[in-house]
């Protein structure tokens, strides 16, 4: 075979065999083909798309790159991935929730992406708490304490490592194909029985319109479905943060009071819905209602509050020691009029300015840093009343007085509310 047939093959718009798919992410991955043929390729894929079967193929062999996790005894393994949002920390308390039905959870997780916050960092803001588990160690503390939340190591799925650098760098990020391979190839390494899908669209999202939500979550889902694994994708609306907080202290302390039973709605109404989808595709609830109601006790008997400590404490943390937050300031609008809109990806962008966030790779984080939403969509205000409480040190708070302001429109008129959850696709 000869990369470049390949590549004029996907550029006239024709279909890649899976033979030919194998050999180029093989090529790509032990370096036998060069950067700028996968460039070449990921470009013409990005023009011209791929169907579901290539897409299929595409994460099958990106999949077969690196390890992948196999588990033994009854435990079903099943995880939630979301495509990012800001104040998105459903990972937190969900993996708590699910490890108390009886299910395993080998979340694999990653860091702030663009102006959206990343799970491991926030979880970071607890102090001691390790993101850099062994595939070894990420398997002991499932089998132990039935949850991890960790990075991905380097045996699991390098030509996703390789392949999402690239893109990166060449304009090729936003294709449907390209990420359904990326993030399924990743979730399909943690060796799944199940998988929930939390595609985002809004101002804070990655997708901003919801019929690309809705294509990723079809593509997401058929890709799963087709390499076995039970897979259900729900698009929620993220035209706000999701719950009040934004950051990473001031996140994990809000995933902590969700599982004290006192979560914001929005909150508790997205982690109990994919929650639901889970324990429905693995058959430990018969339905949603059950499923909901198996999920909400574990709240209320504290035993997802205690699981979620152990997980800190089995992956080095304290979860009882108090978290660093900056001092508050409130900011004040002007006008009276009703919340229309909220641009949560310049809230996003206020937490990098803040050190809550990276300007570039590999960067130290302020974890003290935050946002609190003292408003929400659709609420009525009064003028000189506070829109937003800024968790920061010394001045730094004049720095995005402005941009986080600016990010809350005030109108005449009421505004009608989308709903939270949009759509299922199963
Ligand atoms: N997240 C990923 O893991 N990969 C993508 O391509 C996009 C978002």
């Amino acid at each position: 075979m000869n990369p470049v047939w390949i590549i004029e093959k996907k550029r006239d718009k024709g279909h890649l065999s899976q033979e030919e798919i194998a050999y180029f992410i093989a090529g790509f991955a032990d370096e036998t083909i060069p950067d700028y043929q996968m460039a070449s390729l990921a470009m013409a894929i990005y023009l011209n798309g791929m169907t579901t079967e290539e897409t299929a193929n595409l994460t099958q062999e990106m999949l077969a790159s690196g390890a992948t996790f196999k588990w033994s005894g009854d435990a079903k393994q099943v995880d939630k991935h979301s495509s990012g949002g800001i104040g998105d920390k459903v990972s937190l308390p969900l993996a708590a929730m699910l490890a108390c039905c009886d299910l395993q959870v080998p979340m694999i997780s990653g860091r702030g992406l663009g102006s959206t916050g990343g799970t491991l960092d926030k979880l970071e803001s607890i102090g001691g708490f390790r993101t850099n588990l062994s595939m070894d160690e990420m398997r002991q503390v499932v089998e132990k304490v039935g949850c991890v939340i960790s990075g991905a190591t380097p045996e699991l799925v390098p030509a996703d490592r390789k392949l999402y650098a690239l893109r990166d760098v060449i304009g090729t990020v936003p294709s449907i194909p390209l990420i359904t391979g990326s993030i399924m190839s990743k979730k399909l390494a943690e060796g799944l029985d199940a998988l929930v899908l939390d595609v985002k669209y809004g101002s804070g999202a990655f997708m901003k319109s919801l019929s690309q939500a809705r294509q990723l979550a079809q593509s997401l889902v058929d890709t799963g479905k087709r390499m076995g694994v039970a897979t259900t994708a729900l698009v929620t609306d993220m035209n706000q943060p999701l719950g009040r907080m934004v950051g990473n202290a001031v996140e994990v302390d809000e995933s902590v009071a969700a599982l004290e039973g006192e979560g914001p709605s929005d909150l508790m109404e997205v982690t109990l819905a994919l929650g639901a989808e889970l324990l429905v595709s693995t058959g430990t609830a018969r339905d949603v209602t059950a499923a909901r109601k198996q999920l909400q006790q574990t709240i209320d008997s504290g035993g997802a509050r205690e699981k979620f400590a152990e997980m800190v404490t089995i992956q080095g943390g304290d979860l009882e020691a108090p978290r660093v937050v900056a001092p508050p300031n409130d900011l004040v609008g002007k006008t009276a009029g009703y919340v229309s809109q909220i641009n949560s990806e310049q809230l996003g962008q206020a937490i990098i300015s803040l050190g809550g966030g990276r300007k570039k790779q590999g960067e130290a984080l302020d974890h003290s840093t935050g946002l609190e939403m003292l408003v929400r969509l659709g609420e009525q205000v009064k003028a000189d009343q506070p829109l937003v409480r800024v968790f920061a040190k010394g001045s730094a708070v004049d720095d995005v007085r402005m941009a986080v302001l600016d990010a809350i429109e005030i109108s005449e008129e009421p505004v009608k509310r989308n709903p939270l959850i949009v759509e299922r696709f199963e």
